[in-house]
């Protein structure tokens, strides 16, 4: 199992762009190895939507647009990862195999002329998948200058359903599979009891599509999600083997990350690392969006550590009914550089010229539709430069952080979407505490359960009733060993098959928690009917839950009390000392004057970490290396310029120990000592 703390394995910083070499008349083609030479790129990715012009007519193949386009941006000095082209399957595929078209939840068939029309469970399409990709891999094995592969491209990145009459067949044998061809255990599993559910044989189960007149079965649900991971794995899988057989030196990774893959599981596993598009104005709110962007980049890494982004946003993106905000001055290059600082052992900017047709023709790119180099062009090229010596620096290290919040688990998740009650998912509800944590200026990041917790003072598990027992051990170490373990409502409620535990509440943690959970409940209108806690002086409102809470014993300490209607003077928040660390449980979901409670009470007694000490519109994040030194990233947000002080010397500037004043986009890059 990887770890949020893994490094990519690259031994050097990727720099670049896609490029697309079938969207351009020659004589351009001719100008863009050293247009992108220019601005410093090391390398493009190609050919993930080129499948029609390699294989024009079935098993006839034809790759010298990209031999000569490799060799182009070699001579250049940019070398090249491919893609498998699988993510739009040509037109005389689906022409003459039409059962390769996905069905979507509606029971409708895709059709071409967009793109991810084609399932991943089809014997035919896999099979051309295979052939495709054998003759890719067989053609270009021997190219020097190829040295990587990204897979498909964006797998379940329009909707992840299928259901085919492939993914019928598929889902009965992975169900099959799983339950040891013992339809009572399904039954069991799945609760079938409810509802008179109850299957005599697994030739009869189906997908669940949504044309039934209510709630479907949510172990079924939670079944069939993990069936589409399966789905893409083994999809995946095929087109790995491929291409490491015909050339065991490339490293092969993957851009998600979308619904329905198990991100923590086989997926990536199978992946030499995982790679992420960043695209951070899809957040609209230009005051949220500096702290969007920095969650999804370390949810991201909460998955398997470092990685690259394939694209990154460099211009407004616009399809059919959208058109982004126009990133100002200096805004794509700040962008970069909080990827980079998250955790990015390489950054390609989409794309490398805006595109005149197609369904995004006004995603605009690093160079606008006639060529003519501008602002964004040059930002590429400032960064170029930079990343010569930022690049080193950081190659090997992980990011730094001491307050973790569980989140990334693909079971917790998908256990929740069909049972949701209103309630935030465990994604949104991770957000929310890092967001509030990143703004009180702390180290923050997503670890989840089962990786490794060193380095961490508080670890955060905001609302994950899909809870694994075997994750308890590793949280009462975290524990002993003197971390604060920060438990909210609904934690540890439901099992595996997204069954309600019977087990009095918290289940598995009542031992640590010291407490049980003695009345629960949701609150639909807070402000009608408040429920209100006392913290010390402090008066809390919640708004989404409430649990009434009892010690089990006198160790458990009270230090929140419900103050209103039947839950008066119960307790709402506990914290039970264990070894040299402690648990606090909190009985509500968090929001941002909970969040507040909470924090006051961690800095009062000393189990807070230290914050940093820059204004609050910088943005600070550490890599640590190898070799013990720190990598600081200090970027600056605000529309006011800040001095800061820095110690060590800062590789944008040139500066050492010295102050440094930072305009609005700035960003300094200081190495200490020892790096
Ligand atoms: C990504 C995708 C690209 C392009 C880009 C802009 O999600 O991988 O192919 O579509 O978004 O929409």
């Amino acid at each position: 199992m990887r770890s949020r703390l893994d490094p990519t394995g690259l031994t050097s910083f990727l720099y670049g762009v896609p490029y697309y070499p079938e969207h351009w008349e020659s004589e351009l083609r001719a100008g863009d190895p050293a247009l992108l030479a220019g601005a410093g790129f090391n390398v493009v990715r190609m050919a993930e939507f080129a499948w029609d012009l390699m294989e024009a007519e079935e098993g006839g193949y034809d790759f010298s647009l990209f031999d000569e386009t490799i060799a182009a941006m070699a001579a250049r000095g940019l070398q090249t990862i491919l893609c498998t082209p699988t993510a739009a399957p040509p037109r005389w595929l689906s022409a003459a195999y039409p059962e390769i078209l996905r069905i979507d939840e509606k029971g409708v068939p895709q059709v071409h002329g967009s793109r991810q029309h084609a399932s991943h469970f089809s014997p035919v399409f896999r099979e051309h998948s295979r052939a495709i990709t054998t003759a890719m891999a067989t053609h270009f094995k021997d190219n020097p200058h190829v040295i990587g592969w990204q897979t498909d491209n964006e797998f379940h990145c329009h909707f992840a359903q299928d259901h085919c009459v492939d993914a019928q067949r598929d889902f009965r044998e992975f169900l099959r599979g799983k339950y040891g061809n013992d339809i009572a255990r399904l039954n069991a599993a799945w609760g079938t009891r409810f509802w008179s559910q109850t299957y005599q044989d697994f030739s009869e189960i189906e997908t669940p599509k949504n044309n039934r007149p209510t709630h479907g079965n949510p172990s079924q649900v939670l079944d069939y999600h993990r069936f589409l991971s399966f789905g893409a794995t083994r999809f995946q899988r095929e087109q790995i083997e491929i291409l490491r057989s015909a050339n065991p030196r490339w490293w092969i990774t993957h851009n998600g990350c979308f619904p329905s893959i198990d991100f923590r599981g086989p997926f990536t596993g199978d992946l030499d690392f995982l790679s992420y598009d960043s695209y951070p104005f899809f957040d609209y709110d230009p005051e949220t969006r500096r702290y969007s962007h920095a969650f999804n980049l370390d949810y991201v890494r909460g998955y398997s550590g470092n990685f690259v982004v394939m694209e990154q946003q460099s211009g407004p993106g616009g399809q059919s009914d959208y058109l982004h905000d126009t990133p100002e001055p200096g805004e794509m290059r700040r962008m970069a550089y909080t990827g980079i600082a998250r955790g990015a052992d390489g950054i390609l900017f989409f794309r490398e010229r805006s595109c005149r047709f197609g369904a995004e023709a006004y995603w605009c790119g690093i160079l606008d539709h006639d060529n003519v180099p501008r602002r964004r062009y040059h930002e590429a090229a400032q960064l170029g430069a930079e990343l010569r010596s930022v690049g080193s620096a950081i190659m090997g290290s992980h990011v730094v952080c001491d307050i973790g919040i569980a989140g990334a688990d693909f079971d917790s998740h998908y256990g929740h979407l069909p049972l949701s009650h209103g309630l935030p998912t465990p994604r949104q509800a991770a957000e929310g505490i890092h967001t509030f944590f990143h703004k009180k200026k702390h180290a923050v990041g997503i670890v989840h359960p089962e990786d490794d917790l060193s380095g961490l003072g508080v670890y955060i598990l905001p609302h994950i009733a899909q809870f694994k027992p075997e994750w308890v051990s590793a949280l009462e170490a975290f524990v002993a060993k003197g971390g604060t373990l920060i438990i909210g409502a609904r934690t540890a409620a439901k099992d595996v098959n997204n069954h309600v535990i019977p087990e009095t509440l918290p289940g598995c943690l009542r031992a640590l928690a010291g407490i049980t959970v003695e009345e629960f409940g949701k609150q639909n209108a807070p402000e009608k009917r408040p429920l209100v806690m006392a913290c010390g002086d402090a008066r809390i409102r919640t708004t989404l839950w409430y649990e009434r809470l009892q010690a089990v014993d006198a160790q458990t300490e009270v230090i929140a009390t419900w103050h209103t209607r039947h839950l008066a003077a119960s307790p709402a928040i506990t914290v039970r000392p264990h070894g040299r660390g402690r648990t606090v449980y909190v009985g509500s979901y968090f929001n941002d004057d909970l969040l507040e409670a909470v924090y006051g009470w961690l800095s009062r007694n000393g189990h807070l970490p230290t914050g940093h000490a820059y204004p609050a519109t910088v943005e600070v994040v550490q890599r640590r290396r190898a070799d013990g030194g720190h990598v600081t990233f200090l970027i600056h947000h605000g529309g006011e310029p800040v001095t800061v002080s820095i110690e060590g010397k800062d590789l944008i500037s040139g500066k050492m120990n010295d102050t440094l004043r930072l305009e609005q986009n700035d960003v300094a890059v200081v190495v200490d000592d020892r790096a």
